[in-house]
């Protein structure tokens, strides 16, 4: 099982082919938002990945983060834990002014199909 380290918090074991924003949610017990649901639309998932950043990135995310002007930062929501990775929760519902997360992510990717693209 691929190791999860969310920088302050600590190290989980994840599910192979896990969605990192329910592996911060379930497994780091991170209050991570996700006010989309997980769809690649809001960037509220986003994340600082300090090491093990996936080469593949999804069509979607690509195109939301190049929107937006995000620049060194994945949307958790779009990342699958298939290796070790090394990241830092910046976008928490602690501090937020949000009244909760947002919907829950599917397990699946979404939106489908999924494109996997060259970062
Ligand atoms: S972009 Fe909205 S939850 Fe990932």
């Amino acid at each position: 099982m691929p190791k999860l380290t969310v920088d302050g918090i600590g190290e989980f074991e994840v599910p192979a082919g896990k969605r990192l924003v329910l592996a911060l949610k379930e497994e780091a017990n991170v209050d991570q938002l996700h006010a989309c649901g997980g769809n690649a639309r809001c960037t509220t998932c986003r994340v600082d990945i300090i090491a093990g950043e996936p080469q593949t990135i999804s069509a979607a995310e690509k195109t939301t983060l190049e929107a937006r002007g995000l620049t060194d930062v994945r949307l958790s929501c779009q990342v699958l834990c298939d290796q070790d990775m090394t990241v830092k929760a910046i976008s928490r519902l602690e501090g937020s002014g949000r009244s909760d997360c947002g919907s829950d992510p599917t397990p699946e990717m979404q939106p489908q199909p999924v494109e996997w693209v060259e970062k």
